[in-house]
């Protein structure tokens, strides 16, 4: 089986990875389909750590009901017949307004998955951030799956082993880099704790007969892991810090992080920069200030500060104080491709979605982080429709009505 369609942006795609990419057998017709396959497949402990949230999940819950008081006031009668869904980024072309999120946990939920997740953003037309915090590295990303690859940068109390980072994503080419402002300290996950799903990974009877209720996930990642090299590293980490899963890890902290950091960092990238976790409008224009060529409107998905503010509820009081300074995107809660329409309607660029594809790939490897994309894709040229635009550029804050 061929996926030749999915091609149609082949000129403007780099080189690497240039298999015809497989269809997926998956019965999945949205978001929730795929989320419930991979619920099915993957241990509880390692499912909950993708699909929740932290302390009592009232930043989880109201992401979503944020973006369900937005509706739409369609027009009628538009001759649509040749919308797109097309739009750019940083001058280049992009099939749709979306990126895939840097989210450090495709590894984990198949084989390399990393790989498998970029190729499918790559095959699809979109870029994808490649997290810190993943368990492939960068550079072995680069090489075997190509596209538009974006990093994103946690910073860590020595500076200069996140400089080291930023070099190393420099090397392997990287466009753009995505500074993470919003994780001073350790969320706090209760659930993990509960699930005995933590950093080192500690053998215990409840993860053991978590793992072993989930044959399908143990032979095809963790076995393949351990078959391979053993357990996994997060392989972005500098030397002095990259240590096995099992092992003691260097705690996360980075609470002194500070403006000055983000001009450093200006001073030290050249490509474009993007600040992501922004939710008040002045730190939206500091970051401008500091030389920041765009933001992401986020609460990291409602996992680090449980009493935040919904960023779809801020975006527009941000886009409206930037205007046309830069960029504003926003991530967080978007389920479907309607979520993503009302995005660039309220005046975002762009939106990034970070567990459909996780639970595409935990499904399929990268036929199912593509499908997750194409029903992305799908639903959003279906809104347009419905709404009367054909281009991104058609889509703005009139045909939206707050309920
Ligand atoms: C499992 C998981 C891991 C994540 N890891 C990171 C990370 O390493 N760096 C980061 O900036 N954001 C991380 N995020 C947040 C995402 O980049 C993004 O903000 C969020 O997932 C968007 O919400 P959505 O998943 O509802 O689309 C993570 C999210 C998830 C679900």
């Amino acid at each position: 089986m061929s996926g030749n369609a999915l091609h149609e942006h082949d000129s403007t795609r780099p080189t690497a990875y240039r298999a015809i990419p497989e269809k997926s057998s998956l019965e999945a017709y949205n978001f929730a389909d795929l989320r419930r396959q991979a619920r099915k497949i993957l241990p509880k402990g390692l499912f909950e750590f993708v699909d929740r949230g932290t302390e009592n999940e009232l930043a989880l819950r109201t992401l979503r009901a944020a973006l369900d008081r937005v509706m739409f006031r369609p027009h009628v009668f538009v001759d649509v017949s040749a919308r797109t869904t097309s739009t750019e980024f940083f001058g280049k072309p992009s099939t749709m307004p979306l990126a895939v999120a840097p989210t450090g946990a495709a590894g984990l939920l198949w084989f390399d998955g990393e790989i498998e997740v970029a190729r499918a953003a790559h095959n699809i037309g979109v870029p994808f951030i490649l997290s810190t915090a993943s368990i492939v590295s960068m550079e072995r990303v680069a090489a075997e799956a190509g596209g538009r690859l974006w990093f994103q940068l946690y910073m860590w109390s020595d500076r200069n082993l996140s400089m080291e980072l930023v070099d190393r994503a420099k090397a392997a080419g990287y466009e753009a880099l995505i500074v993470t402002a919003d994780t001073p300290v350790s969320p706090n996950r209760e659930y993990n704790k509960h699930n005995g799903f933590s950093l080192p990974m500690r053998i215990s009877s409840r993860n053991v007969m978590d793992i072993a209720l989930h044959p399908r996930w143990f032979f095809n990642v963790l076995a393949r892991y351990l078959m391979r090299s053993g357990v996994p590293a997060l392989e972005n980490y500098p030397a002095s810090m990259r240590v096995r899963l099992d092992e003691p890890q260097t705690p996360f902290k980075c609470d002194s992080l500070n403006w000055d950091d983000l001009r450093q960092l200006r001073k030290k990238w050249s490509g474009p920069l993007i600040v992501k976790g922004i939710l008040r409008a002045d730190d939206a224009l500091r970051a401008h200030e500091c030389g920041a060529d765009a933001i992401v409107v986020s609460n990291h998905g409602g996992r680090n500060l449980d009493a935040s503010v919904p960023p779809f509820t801020v975006l527009p009081e941000i886009v409206d104080t930037l205007g046309k300074r830069m960029d504003v995107w926003v991530d967080g809660g978007m389920n479907r491709g309607s979520d993503v329409v009302k995005a660039i309607a309220m005046g975002a660029k762009g939106a990034l979605v970070g567990r459909g594809p996780l639970w595409g790939v935990a499904c399929d490897g990268e036929p199912g982080a593509r499908l997750a994309l194409q029903i992305y894709k799908d639903e959003m040229g279906r809104v347009m429709a419905y709404v009367g635009a054909s281009s991104v550029a058609a889509l703005d804050r009139d045909l939206l009505y707050l309920a």
